[in-house]
């Protein structure tokens, strides 16, 4: 019986956002890049589906439902990495089963902080005969283990009774899924997704298509093998993940390197975590033996003045799960330009727009014909509304030529009425500026315990006004 043939269907995608387009086109409608559409074959419609059922079609077999009483909500059973700023990231060690991304620069150090974290599970977990698989595409054997060595790791990596850390340089990924297949090893490393190709495709390793085609097949893997696997991104110029933002929503938890390329510490952000907190910050310095944990941030974003200096406030921010003390910069100065420049670097630009307005119409404070500049030290990016009273109280001191105390510490929103408000776990913050020796903070009311903290004197604030005579 003839049926009707249906036109295959070609479907395009933007190499440089993902969207897909019914055509090609010379430049992508959505982010406006050229020459970047490619077609992917379109993956034939295997079954007749729902709607073909009773003409002739295949009829599926239902799966099983379960009512969600029936579920045990079994926790993750989970497994340090051996790296415990990389396990909190992740929200308490490695599951398995799961898949995380880590974007960031070229050099940065997605490749050396993934080794050493191999190298660490592969020496606690002698147990298994090949705990971890180590899958590089970028660098030679050779070069993996030269730097194991110069990291001082291959001792780590040799696990008493185990396989150790494996080495395997392939980057075809069916060849990668059989042979894992074989090794059976708890933790997967992929160095990098980019470099991957499957032959189900013609276009190149990187293309969107490809990378698509084959973290989709790694993930499919990972949940069938409850593996843990860890991909490597690479970063585009503009700060995306190259080529894919779709990598994004295929995996569990997507970690970003941040911060200076060329500053001694490493940031590494949580910005997806179906498995943890998200915004969490793993902290690291970067010494000649690789990544080095430091368990106690608030201590680098601080730069310890010996005399209190105008524009400079110490704000408590709240990185994920952790209060972490920052110091906040400002300068404020006599602008040459018509329209004065307000430059925030690790802070919000349209807050501070906002803010200067609130000061002005609320504290009786112009700064139209200055220049304002604002920094948050240590390469750490502060995106929380928390940190808007420090901004402000940094600007004020820098323009009055003023310095505020050194053992002062300060959070809390600010309103568009130039009203303080509270901010999340604000005992949480005001333990942590006790913890680091700070005397005095100006808080929003509502975040102060009726006891107070010990060793603290709070100064609680209800607009902007109070927290300016509190000064
Ligand atoms: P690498 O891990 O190769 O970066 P990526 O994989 O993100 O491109 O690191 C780049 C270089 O920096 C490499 O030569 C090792 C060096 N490095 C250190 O010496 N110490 C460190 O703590 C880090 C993170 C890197
Ligand atoms: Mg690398």
């Amino acid at each position: 019986m003839a049926q009707p043939r249906k036109k295959s269907r070609g479907a395009y995608v933007c190499n440089a956002c993902g969207a897909e387009l019914p055509k090609w086109a010379g430049q992508c409608p959505e982010c406006g890049a050229w020459n970047s559409i490619e077609e992917v074959a379109a993956a034939p419609a295997a079954r007749g589906g729902w709607a073909a059922q009773g003409q002739g079609g295949a009829v599926l077999k239902p799966s099983e439902v379960l009512s969600l009483a029936e579920v045990s909500p079994e926790r993750q059973s989970r497994s340090p990495s051996g790296i415990a700023e990389l396990d909190r990231v992740l929200g308490g060690g490695l599951v398995p089963g799961s898949v995380v991304l880590i974007g960031g620069d070229p050099g940065i150090g997605k490749s050396t902080l993934l080794l050493q974290a191999g190298a660490a599970v592969a020496g606690t977990s002698s147990a298994v005969a090949a705990p971890v698989l180590y899958v590089t595409g970028e660098e030679s054997p050779q070069q993996v283990s030269l730097r194991a060595h110069r990291l001082g790791l291959a001792a780590g990596a040799e696990a008493k009774g185990g396989g150790g850390l494996r080495l395997l340089a392939e980057t075809g990924v069916e060849q990668i899924i059989a042979t894992a297949a074989v090794e059976r090893p708890r933790v997967l490393i992929v160095d990098s997704i980019q470099t991957l190709f499957t032959d189900a495709l013609t276009s190149a390793p990187g293309s969107v298509s490809q990378v698509r085609e084959t973290a989709a097949q790694l993930v499919r893997f990972a949940k069938l093998t409850d593996t843990t696997v860890f991909l490597v991104g690479h970063v585009t110029k503009e700060g995306a993940l190259a080529g894919p933002r779709v990598l994004e929503h295929m995996v569990d938890t997507v970690l970003y390197f941040e911060g200076e390329p060329d500053g001694a510490h490493r940031l590494i952000r949580a910005v997806k975590n179906r498995f943890g907190a998200v915004n969490e910050l793993g902290v690291f310095a970067m010494t000649d033996k690789g990544l080095r944990e430091v368990r106690n941030p608030s201590a680098i974003f601080l730069s310890r003045h010996d005399q209190p200096v105008p524009g400079s406030v110490v704000l408590v921010t709240r990185e994920g799960t952790r209060p972490m003390l920052v110091e906040v910069q400002a300068l404020v100065d006599q602008s040459p330009l018509a329209n004065p420049r307000r430059v925030a670097v690790g802070l919000e630009q349209n807050r501070l727009a906002m803010l200067l307005a609130v000061l002005h119409r609320h504290g009786g404070v112009a700064m139209f014909d200055q220049d304002v500049f604002v920094n948050a030290v240590g390469g750490v990016r502060v995106t929380e509304t928390a940190a808007d009273l420090a901004l402000l109280l940094a600007v004020l001191s820098s323009h009055r030529d003023r310095p505020l105390p050194l053992d002062l510490a300060v959070f809390g929103e600010v309103g568009l009425s130039g009203e303080i408000r509270p901010v999340p776990n604000g005992p949480d913050r005001l333990r942590e500026a006790a913890k680091h020796g700070l005397k005095q903070v100006i808080a929003p009311k509502a975040n102060v315990p009726k006891g107070g903290v010990d060793g603290l004197a709070i100064k609680p604030v209800l607009s902007l006004a109070e927290a300016l005579d509190a000064i």
